[in-house]
């Protein structure tokens, strides 16, 4: 397994987010994350790209133990992610926002020892807009701040990818995305796992999950309720009454 998850969880005052959870996550697949609004979801990837500390449980990547890592040390060993909000740096341009996240993988000599961030170099630039014309985006020296919505989304995604992680983390990437926007990016995960790349797909969006997720895992008041292929999950009378009342039926 590349990622597993021993019964982690995560309590905000009286609130159990994520209660202990069990995942098991082979490598080349997209696996789906879903659950009603405030199942859990957010704070479970938090919890797996060290942007919160698990309050119990453990995390292994790759075999070893990461449960207590910072998130840029996860980032080195290849675990990216994007946010649910998109977090760009708005001021930089696309290609700055892509470089900044290739900057783990930089090579370090003495010149670069000068520099706080290592120096981009040739390779890492053309790199960079490798991935920016893979995702679709056309003006590298555009202001992020300035791009549309679904543009900034895709170059959060780029963005992620520039640290050539093993798992991909997507916090609902669809979100504000068009039909047409949205299948495009069902063709990007499909490549990117045909490469060899592990995703976690968290989204609402139920084609996208049935469309691309091998396995989807369900939560619900912060425990994993279900877990299984997407026809599985579909047919579940568990699932179906977690959902019921929410507007977004799996
Ligand atoms: N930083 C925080 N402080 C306090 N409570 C939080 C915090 N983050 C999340 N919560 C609570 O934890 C629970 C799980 O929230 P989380 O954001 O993980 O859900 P989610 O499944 O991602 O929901 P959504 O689909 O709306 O994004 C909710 O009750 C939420 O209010
Ligand atoms: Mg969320």
């Amino acid at each position: 397994m590349l990622l597993e998850c021993d019964r982690i969880s995560k309590r905000f005052g009286g609130v159990h987010a994520v209660a202990e959870v069990d995942l098991a996550i082979a490598a080349g697949q997209v696996f789906g994350l879903i659950g009603p609004n405030g199942a859990g979801k957010t704070t479970l990837v938090n919890l797996i790209s060290g942007h919160l500390r698990v309050d119990g449980g453990a995390i292994r990547f790759d075999g070893a133990d990461v449960t207590r890592l910072a998130p840029h040390e996860l980032t080195a060993r290849g675990i990216a992610r994007t946010f649910q909000g998109v977090r760009l740096f708005k001021g930089l341009s696309v290609l700055e926002n892509v470089l900044v996240g290739r900057h783990v993988r930089m090579r370090s000599d003495a010149l670069r020892r000068l520099w706080p961030r290592g120096v981009p170099d040739r390779l890492d630039r053309e790199r960079a807009a490798q991935l920016l014309e893979r995702l679709g985006l056309t003006r590298p020296h555009a202001l992020a701040g300035g791009l549309a919505y679904g543009d900034q989304r895709r170059l959060e995604i780029a963005r992620a990818l520039a640290s050539e992680p093993r798992l991909l983390i997507l916090d609902e990437p669809a979100a504000g995305m068009n039909p047409a926007e949205s299948a495009r990016l069902r063709d990007l995960m499909r490549a990117l796992v045909a490469e060899d790349l592990t995703i976690v797909l968290i989204e609402h969006d139920v084609r996208l999950v049935m469309d691309t997720c091998e396995r989807v895992a369900v939560l619900n008041f912060g425990r994993k309720i279900a877990e299984g292929t997407p026809a599985e999950i579909q047919a579940s009378a568990t699932v179906r009454e977690a959902y019921l009342g929410a507007e977004d039926v799996a």
